[in-house]
């Protein structure tokens, strides 16, 4: 889909024609929106030949950075966003860091059976998660892009595949991490590699050294099934993967200015807790009908018709967020992004926002949300998306 390019405090609006046979909606990942209405309503249903018209708000205040937009009609995502059903948005920054150029890379994968049509994942597939034989970079298999020594570039990386991790490596090139989802660090990060869970954005500065380089994605173990179903392993295993190219020739030029500071983010660790919760992801055998694997937060599975976490408005909580399965679970909250204050018994330093928090097997992860401005009913699931069309999705309201 294109890039939507927008700044805070804008208003946008987008008519969502359904030429599917299925029905779908759609999901602004990452933006803080209201959920209501003809906002960013996942509840809503557009039929195979509607329509729908959905209008969303930026406060003035909004972060800058790199968000997306996907369907989120239950039980559908995972095949509709593997089909190719994506796009990112680009908040700009209020005062724009200056770079010789932005570039935006959004990761997919998928897998084409014989006569090119995007192939169905096996049963056991669906339960890790599906992961495509192919990589992509803005629906291209290996883009050759170029610049200039010295050049300094922005990259905003959308991680929109299904399932995979990537773990991204540009040897031979300056990185440094502006930050990550719509968590902007105080002065900009030098980095080797950088995770992203499904979800995940990254906010990149890109120096460019002469040579060329390969943007990799190194392997990632997200765990498996264990012993069940055989053990059936998520397959981010096996070597690096090229995803993309970098040239650079040419005539140098001038190195640009250090980038600004940003502004301090709010640390909620400071504020007053009015909740504490506790969640647990856990993948099981289903005890109904079918009896097959289920994907459960509280050992539910996803009830539209239900409200799993009410929450007051204006008020902060602290939510304790436990994996009792043998695979990662990257836990996505919307509406309102999330900080990570403990990762186990570590305490973290430094504030740490994420929309998209990763969870590993066996492992505990405690954040803070502060559920300020907007009222209605939303989502918290895991950002597999096969998981989270298997159940582990739950209801929020803030009232
Ligand atoms: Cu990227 Cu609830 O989604
Ligand atoms: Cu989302
Ligand atoms: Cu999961």
């Amino acid at each position: 889909g294109p890039t939507l390019y927008l700044q805070p405090g804008d208003r946008l609006q987008v008519r969502l024609a359904n030429d599917l046979d299925a029905p779908t909606n759609l999901h602004v990942h990452g933006l803080h929106v209201s959920p209501l209405d003809n906002g960013d309503n996942v509840f809503v249903v557009v039929e195979p030949g509607e329509s729908f018209d959905y209008d969303y708000r930026l406060p003035a205040d909004h972060p800058p950075g790199a968000y997306w937009y996907h369907p989120h009609h239950h039980g559908m995502v995972a095949d509709q966003v593997f089909g190719g059903l994506y796009g990112a948005i680009v908040v700009g920054d209020p005062e724009p860091v200056a770079v010789a150029r932005e570039r935006v890379l959004v990761i997919s994968d998928l897998t084409l059976d014989g006569s090119g049509r995007v192939a169905s994942p096996s049963e056991m597939a669906r339960m890790a998660g599906r992961e495509g034989e192919r990589v992509l970079i803005n629906g291209q298999s290996r883009p050759v892009l170029t610049a200039r020594p010295g050049e300094r570039e922005r990259w905003r990386i959308v991680n929109a595949c299904s399932a995979r991790y990537v773990r991204l490596r540009l040897d031979g090139q300056q990185l440094q991490l502006l930050g990550v989802d719509s968590g902007r660090y105080p002065e900009p990060r030098d980095v080797n590699e950088i995770v992203l869970a499904t979800g995940n954005r990254a906010d990149l500065l890109v120096t460019a050294a002469e040579g060329s380089s390969v943007l990799e994605s190194l392997p990632y173990d997200r765990g498996g099934m264990g012993d069940m179903m055989g053990g059936g392993s998520t397959s981010s295993g096996g070597g690096a993967i090229a995803l993309a190219t970098l040239d650079v020739a040419g005539a140098a030029v001038a190195a640009l200015p250090p980038v600004a500071a940003q502004p301090a983010p709010r640390d909620l660790r400071g504020l007053t807790v009015a909740g504490r919760r506790e969640l647990t992801f856990a993948m099981g055998m289903g005890m109904g009908m079918g009896g097959g694997m289920q994907a459960t937060i509280d050992g539910k599975v996803f009830d539209p018709g239900r409200v799993d976490q009410a929450v007051r408005l204006g008020t902060v909580e602290e939510w304790t967020l436990t994996n009792a399965s043998s695979m990662d679970h990257p836990v996505h909250l919307h509406v309102w992004p999330m900080q990570v204050i403990a990762e186990g018994n570590q305490p973290l330093d430094d504030v740490t926002l994420r929309d998209v928090v990763n969870i590993p097997p066996g492992g505990r992860v405690t954040v803070r949300v502060a559920f300020d401005r907007y009222p209605g009913r939303t989502v918290y699931h895991c950002h597999i998306l096969d998981h989270e069309d298997n159940g582990m999705m739950g209801v929020l309201t803030a009232t």
